[in-house]
């Protein structure tokens, strides 16, 4: 029988109201890891009803008494960082070290936010008027829905939870169907370390049932969604009518831009590290190079040579660079994408194909893949691919990299290779993109900083952190009091004041 696993509402691990399940895999192995609920709307109902009814408490709980409990949850996530990210190896199939650092990720943002309760800044400003005090403040929302996919278990969804519950918000929080044990035992932790029953609530489950039915639910105020353009739309769509908020955070077709006077050495590093890290499965993974004249073939030669060598298989493995794709389709995306390629003629450079050989037979592999002489207009170096497929474009100056960098549909990170400091701060100003790297690759944000992305990424919210990730979990409430003791008019009275 394989290991169950169940919904967290009101503070009862319980199944599904059908008993329907979801099996979760190794994306690797084949292997079965357990079975999870199958929800559907009967379920997110109790979980929204929940989380409703312990709002009232939640909100009035001291900010640093909520912190508090944000902070053990950071601390035991820390204690149990190996065999969360062995967990998170084993459903997702990143390598150990990156699994890890999805781990890390989750104890950043959770001690991150616990120092937020201590703070939640609001606005202390002078009034028009004397005897007057002006100042607004940060109320949360009620009950917000967090929709989350597979790529980072656990750090996407620290993302949101942690600073939706340091706000005061209650949650419902509904993982991708690839990775709910992850989302299970994160959960788990949250109960450990004394949140009351309610305030988070887990609902795992398919996204067109459950995840549809969290996002129709009158009662919850708020969307947190990252996932695919495709659903995002949709969401946000459901949600204008529905009055509520969503946050997206979407696709990414993240370009590195590498100068003739740039580190060759370094920037092949930081290619290989962005294209192929996480195989590719990440939002601000390296899809397209573009290169100026003199680089570009030592780039391509270089950059081919290294993914050639890539040695794929089971993250577990310390001999393992690249993992698995999540699943069957993920793999057969970028197969399409391939055949896509070589239909709009670019050069196949490396990959390309499937990886099925001996073990990797068992899992979801696809080699790493290159591909030179792509234009900017190919569906190749437009379209989101989301796995281990590297297109090189090349521009004549940084103004046309830059335009082509700026010329998709989507806006979340980009990066330039250059050892001009002139041309680094003209990147800086001109690159349209929610995150700039200088001399690196497009991955590895930090949570002090806002994540997110322009054009088709986001709806231009921010999350990941920084202050403005509290914008997306709270409303404004400016607030006025006068002690004046009589009728005071704002825009009116003032003139009298002056003359
Ligand atoms: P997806 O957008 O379908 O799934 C993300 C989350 O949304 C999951 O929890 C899913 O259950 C839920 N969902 C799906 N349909 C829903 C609906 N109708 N209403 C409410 N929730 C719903 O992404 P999927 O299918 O896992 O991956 C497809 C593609 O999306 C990838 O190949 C990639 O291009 C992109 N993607 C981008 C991510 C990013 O980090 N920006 C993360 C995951 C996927
Ligand atoms: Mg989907």
């Amino acid at each position: 029988m394989a290991r169950e696993f169940f919904n967290y509402i009101d503070g009862k691990w319980i199944p599904a109201q059908s008993g329907a399940t979801i099996v979760s895999h190794n994306p690797a192995t084949g292997e079965t890891l357990g079975v999870v609920p199958a929800s559907d709307a009967r379920d997110v109902a109790r979980a929204v009803d929940a989380a409703a009814r312990a709002f009232e408490k939640w909100r009035k709980t001291p900010a640093p008494h909520r912190a508090e409990i944000l902070r053990h949850v950071a601390e035991i996530i820390r204690a149990r960082k190996q065999s969360l990210g062995e967990l998170l190896t084993r459903e997702m199939g990143k390598v150990l070290p990156e699994a890890l650092g999805d781990v890390q990720e989750a104890v950043d943002m959770g001690m991150y936010m616990a120092g937020e309760g201590r703070r939640l800044n609001g606005l202390l400003v002078p009034s028009e008027l004397p005897n007057k005090w002006a100042m607004a403040v940060r109320d949360p929302l009620g009950v917000v829905g967090i929709i989350t996919p597979w790529n980072f278990p656990i750090a996407v969804p620290s993302w949101k939870i942690f600073p939706a519950l340091v706000c005061g918000n209650t949650l419902v929080w509904k993982p991708a169907e690839d990775t709910p044990i992850l989302a299970a035992e994160f959960v788990k932790i949250f109960e450990e370390a004394g949140l009351p029953p309610g305030v988070l609530n887990l609902v795992t489950g398919y996204g067109e049932l459950a995840g549809a039915a969290l996002v129709e639910h009158p009662q919850v105020k708020m969307i947190s969604f990252t996932g695919s353009n495709e659903i995002g739309k949709l969401i946000a769509v459901q949600c204008a009518q529905l009055g509520k908020r969503v946050s997206l955070e979407l696709g990414g077709k993240n370009a590195i831009i590498v100068l003739d006077d740039a580190d060759i050495d370094l920037a092949t590093d930081g290619i290989i590290w962005s294209a192929f890290g996480t195989s590719g499965q990440r939002c601000t993974a390296t899809s397209r190079v573009i290169v100026t004249p003199d680089v570009h073939k030592s780039i391509a030669e270089r950059v081919a040579e290294r993914a050639s060598k890539l040695r794929l298989g089971d993250g577990l493995l310390p001999t393992t660079d690249v993992g698995p794709l999540i699943n069957k389709a993920a793999a057969a995306k970028v197969h399409e994408y391939s055949e896509i390629g070589k239909g709009e003629g670019a050069t196949l450079l490396t990959g390309g194909d499937y990886a099925t050989e001996g073990e990797l037979a068992r899992g979801h592999f696809y080699k790493p893949t290159v591909f030179d002489q792509v234009t900017p207009t190919m569906r190749l170096a437009q379209e989101e691919i989301f796995g281990p497929s590297l297109s090189i474009i090349r521009a004549d100056s940084l103004a046309q990299a830059i335009q082509i960098n700026n010329g998709v549909n989507f806006g979340l990170s980009a990066s330039i290779f250059t050892s001009n400091v002139n041309t680094a701060f003209e990147a800086m100003r001109d690159i349209a993109t929610g995150i700039v790297y200088i001399n690196a690759g497009t991955i590895g944000s930090e949570v002090q900083l806002p994540f997110g992305g322009t054009r088709g990424t986001g709806n231009g919210h921010r999350e990941g952190g920084g202050p403005p990730v509290l914008d997306a979990f709270t409303e404004w409430k400016s607030i006025y009091v006068d002690y004046s003791g009589r009728l005071q008019r704002a825009q009116i009275d003032t003139d009298s004041l002056v003359s």
